[in-house]
C-alpha cells in the first residue's frame, strides 16, 4: 500500500474529517482518490463545494475505498460499526481517529483480522503543524503504519506509540493545542488588567508564544534551560514565577492531563 495510489473514504467528516481531507488535498492526495461521508445533505454539500471531494454513503465508501479513515465521535462509533462492520472486507485498512477508543473496539466489529490503525492528530493539522501518534492495532503489519504515516506527514509531525499510551497522548497532544489558547487568552487578560490595549497584548503574547515555540523544537534545549534564561536573581520573572508556584500552575496542569486521559477512558467505555 503506498501514498497516493489508493482511495481513502473518510467516514463522518467534520471538524478533524476535513481536516484529514484538506491535508491530503494540499499535500498532493488525487482528489479522485478521496471520498467523504456525512450524515447531513447539508454538510456532503459543503465539503464538494470546499473540496470537490465525492460524497458518498457509508457503505459505498466501504465499497469503493482501500482505507477508511473513521472520524465520528467516539459515541457515534459503536452505531457506525454495526451498519458498516460486517460488510468491510477483511484487506481492508481501518484508521481510527476516535479519542479514547482502542483498535480492539473496532476489531470487536469488523471482520477477524481486519487491520486498525489508531491515530491521534490535533488541530494545528490546519497549518500543517500536527503531532499525530500512531499505534498498530493487533491485526495491523509495518506496511499499514507506513501508510498512515505517509498520510499523515503532509500535516505536521508523526510518532509512532504503542497502543496502550494513546489515552495519555490524547490528553497531552490531542487536546494540547486548548491548553495553549486558553494560557494565552489569560495572559492577554493580564495585559489588559496591566493597561496594554487588547490588540497590543494579543501581538505581545501570540509571537512570544511563536518565538517560544520555535526556541523550543530548534534550539534542542531543555526547557527548564530555556527558562532560565529569562529568570535573572531577584528580576522580573521569578516574581511572576513564584505567584505561579504559589497558585499551583504545574500542579493544575499534572490533575488536569490526568483528567483528560481519565475521560479519554471513560469515553471508550461509554461507547461500548
Ligand atoms: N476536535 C479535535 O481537536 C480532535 C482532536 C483529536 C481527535 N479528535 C477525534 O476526532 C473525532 C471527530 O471529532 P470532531 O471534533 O471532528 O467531531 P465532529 O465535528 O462532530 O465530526 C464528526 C462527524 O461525523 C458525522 N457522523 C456521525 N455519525 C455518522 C455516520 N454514521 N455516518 C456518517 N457521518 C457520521 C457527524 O455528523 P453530524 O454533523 O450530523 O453530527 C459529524 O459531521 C472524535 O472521535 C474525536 O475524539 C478530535
Amino acid at each position: 500500500m503506498s501514498a497516493g495510489v489508493h482511495t481513502v473514504a473518510v467516514i463522518g467528516a467534520g471538524k478533524i474529517g476535513e481536516l484529514m481531507l484538506s491535508g491530503l488535498l494540499r499535500s498532493g492526495w488525487p482528489v479522485e482518490r478521496l471520498l467523504a461521508t456525512a450524515r447531513r445533505p447539508a454538510r456532503a454539500e459543503e465539503l464538494t463545494a470546499r473540496y470537490g471531494v465525492r460524497v458518498v454513503d457509508n457503505l459505498t465508501a466501504v465499497d469503493e475505498a482501500a482505507v477508511l479513515a473513521v472520524s465520528v465521535k467516539p459515541q457515534d462509533a459503536a452505531a457506525l460499526l454495526d451498519d458498516i462492520g460486517p460488510k468491510v472486507p477483511a484487506d481492508k485498512l481501518v484508521i481510527s481517529l476516535c479519542a479514547g477508543l482502542p483498535t480492539s473496539f473496532f476489531n470487536r466489529r469488523l471482520p477477524e483480522g481486519t487491520p486498525v490503525v489508531r491515530v491521534m492528530t490535533n488541530t494545528p493539522a490546519l497549518v500543517d503543524q500536527a503531532m499525530t501518534a500512531i499505534s498498530a492495532g493487533a491485526y495491523a503489519t509495518g506496511e499499514h503504519l507506513a501508510l498512515a504515516e505517509e498520510m499523515f506527514k503532509p500535516l505536521g509531525q508523526t510518532i509512532r506509540v504503542p497502543e496502550s499510551q494513546q489515552d495519555a497522548v490524547t490528553a497531552l497532544s490531542g487536546s494540547g493545542p486548548a491548553y495553549f489558547y486558553l494560557l494565552v487568552e489569560a495572559m492577554i487578560d493580564a495585559g489588559i488588567l496591566l493597561g496594554l490595549p487588547r490588540q497590543v497584548a494579543h501581538e505581545l503574547i501570540v509571537q512570544t508564544a511563536i518565538g517560544s515555540a520555535v526556541m523550543l523544537r530548534d534550539s534542542g534545549e531543555h526547557p527548564v534551560k530555556l527558562r532560565e534564561a529569562v529568570t535573572s536573581p531577584a528580576g522580573t520573572t521569578i516574581s511572576a514565577i513564584r505567584e505561579l508556584e504559589k497558585h499551583g500552575v504545574r500542579a493544575a496542569l499534572l490533575a488536569a492531563l490526568e483528567a483528560a486521559r481519565d475521560r479519554a477512558r471513560e469515553l471508550a467505555a461509554q461507547a461500548d
